[in-house]
């Protein structure tokens, strides 16, 4: 067995809890591959695992995206080889923070026909362009020309959102953020308007609004839903208190709320995720879809938490983990 560098959560708790250990490099099993890591992506996720609101068993390695190199296929596995480089969900089990991860063959995206683009990027591209292909097309239906509100537009999965709902023929984009110096940033990424999250009764109204922030941004998207409008919750980054929402209301304004969680997703429709995640790696290698990408060495994984948990970035940060 080979030893590798891994972050983990030992205890729930603050950034500081994060800790490199040396662990087992995992193997694969049947119909997974192994993967030598090259950038794992940084997430609100891996906060809400290390925070113990997701509930996961420790001592747990976080990471729920990563690019690298295969390093092994597990029985059953064909279409893929070893070397080839790769960018992978790996959000079903986790592990991502780690010099080694294992996942399913059917969440792997191969990178030899996008020369252009990086591994830092093709790490940040599995959670959050997946998300914004799947929240719009599969759970929200979007149709060409509807108009779409996005919140924390400058963030890491909004900045997906927007660029996502104007390749499907959206209409009038429209992102809110939480802070005037982010509103240029999240204007770089397709968005027609930006607007305060608090100004945001103010930018009309929205056949799709997609919300995971939370709290007052939930409470006050729903008034902005127009008839036969969606609402898809994917998110709680305020950390306010569950929003109460009527059936009623929804039955009598013809409105509809749904939700969405990629682990979830991926565990029960592994082959549909795949493809979502494989449409999203080609969009960003046309250049249709961009992604702002910095990046902290792995030892860094708690500094990493700390600027995600502060509103403090904008686009993506990832950790660089080996130079592959
Ligand atoms: N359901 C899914 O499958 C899925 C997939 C990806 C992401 N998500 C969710 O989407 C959200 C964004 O995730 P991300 O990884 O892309 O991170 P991110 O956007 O880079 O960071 C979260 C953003 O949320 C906003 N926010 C509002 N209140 C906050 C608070 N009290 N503390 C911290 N941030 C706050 C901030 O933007 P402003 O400054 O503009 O307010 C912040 O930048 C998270 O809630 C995450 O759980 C869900």
């Amino acid at each position: 067995m080979d030893g590798m560098r891994a972050i983990t959560i030992p205890e729930f708790g603050s950034a500081d809890v994060l800790r490199l250990d040396e662990a087992e490099a995992p193997e694969p099993g049947q119909g997974q591959v192994s993967i030598d890591v090259a950038y794992a992506g940084a997430n609100f996720a891996e906060i809400l695992y290390r925070q113990g609101v997701v509930d996961v068993p420790l001592p747990f390695v976080p990471g729920i995206e990563v690019s690298g190199r295969i390093r092994a296929l597990g029985s059953g596995v064909e279409g893929l080889s070893i070397g080839q480089p790769v960018a992978a969900l790996t959000i079903v089990d986790g592990g991502g923070y780690a010099e080694v991860v294992t996942t399913s063959a059917d969440l792997v995206a191969p990178l030899d026909n996008h020369d252009r683009l990086e591994l830092d990027v093709a790490a940040a591209l599995p959670s959050n362009s997946t998300t914004a292909f799947l929240v719009l097309d599969r759970v929200a239906r979007i149709a060409p020309g509807e108009d779409v509100l996005v919140h924390a537009a400058a963030g890491g999965v909004g900045s997906q959102l927007g660029q996502a709902a104007r390749l499907l023929g959206a209409g009038r984009v429209v992102g809110a953020v939480g802070s005037p110096a982010k509103i240029e940033a999240a204007k770089a990424f397709g968005y027609d308007e930006v607007v305060l999250r608090e100004q945001v009764a103010e930018a009309g109204q929205f056949d799709v609004v997609v919300d995971m922030v939370g709290g007052t941004a939930r409470r006050s998207s729903l008034d902005l839903l127009a008839p036969m409008g969606r609402m898809v919750v994917m998110g709680n980054a305020s950390g306010a208190e569950d929003v109460g929402i009527s059936a009623n209301d929804l039955w009598f304004t013809n409105k509809t709320v749904s939700g969405f969680n990629l682990a979830a997703f991926s565990a029960a429709f592994p082959e549909e995720a795949g493809r979502a995640l494989r449409r999203a790696v080609a969009a960003a290698a046309r250049g249709e879809l961009r992604v702002r990408v910095e990046s902290l060495p792995l030892e860094q994984a708690a500094e990493a938490h700390r600027r995600i948990e502060a509103a403090r970035t904008t686009g993506k940060l990832v950790l660089e983990v080996e130079r592959i």
